[in-house]
């Protein structure tokens, strides 16, 4: 048994969303998620800037007492490598589960797939997908974390991004679109005005079993605690989040 928190963490609310799966799958273990919204957007960044957030995030959490680090973010998941190199605790990365995911929920072998500039530009989906057989069509879609941060509240502004971004996923008659950005699940009603019925692929469905298997779980059923720790303002992430329903022990920023 291993009573020790499980951290994950994302540049801000998209790890949320990876979290919330997770959460739900092993409620009884104790999660700190660092958001580090000092350095959002990581997407746009420089490769070995984003490299270094990742090493010095998983560093922390491995100092602060985590068993393991879920890097809930597609960007830094690109660095796991690094990243494993510097930590003795278990490192899980959301590209590879979600890829494959994706290509066995394809019929028609067309997948879309969506992410940060980064991600797409490291090609690490697109090699996955295409190493399965299926042809895959990928948009860099760094707005969206914009929008998803600053602005989500203006439907009006997000439906004009889908249809000026998405359009050409469309047409390229994609039956799977996968969510290459944990941010982009939150917009998942307006991809779904644009796509109706396909699959639609989500980085915490596809880790949550994962995440356990090099892990002790804990037994204590006293146990299910989030803790949050920003970067930044702690106000302004409380604020960010009201959509997230899973009771919060506390939000704390890093010193
Ligand atoms: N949520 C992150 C991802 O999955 C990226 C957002 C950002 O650009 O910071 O890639």
């Amino acid at each position: 048994m291993d009573n020790r928190p499980i951290g994950v963490f994302d540049s801000g609310l998209g790890g949320l969303t990876v979290l919330e799966k997770i959460y739900k799958y092993a409620p009884f273990e104790n999660y700190i998620f660092l958001a580090d919204q000092k350095n959002c957007p990581y997407g746009t960044k420089e490769e070995s800037t984003v490299r270094n957030i990742v090493i010095e995030n998983c560093q922390y959490l491995e100092k602060i007492g985590c068993k393991e680090i879920i890097i809930a973010c597609n960007t830094a998941s690109l660095f796991i490598e690094d990243a494993k190199k510097t930590c003795k605790i278990p490192v899980i990365s959301v590209i590879e589960p979600t890829a494959t995911n994706a290509c066995s929920s394809s019929k028609n072998g067309n997948i879309g797939v969506i992410a940060t500039d980064l991600t797409i530009k490291k090609g690490r989906y697109q090699k996955i997908i295409e190493g399965q057989n299926k042809s895959v069509f990928s948009v860099p879609c760094s707005e969206f974390v914009d929008y998803i941060e600053n602005d989500i509240t203006n439907i009006e502004r997000g439906r004009t991004l889908v249809k000026e971004k998405l359009t050409y996923l469309k047409e390229q008659n994609v039956d799977t679109l996968v969510y290459g950005c944990t941010h982009f699940s939150l917009m998942e009603a307006l991809y779904k005005e644009l796509f109706g019925n396909i699959n639609y692929i989500d980085c915490g469905d596809s880790i949550k079993e994962i995440a356990f298997e090099k892990i002790e779980r804990t037994t204590n059923k006293e146990y299910g605690k989030i803790d949050i720790i920003t970067s930044s303002n702690a106000k302004e992430f409380s604020d960010k989040m009201g959509w997230f329903k899973i009771n919060i022990n506390s939000i704390k920023e890093k010193k």
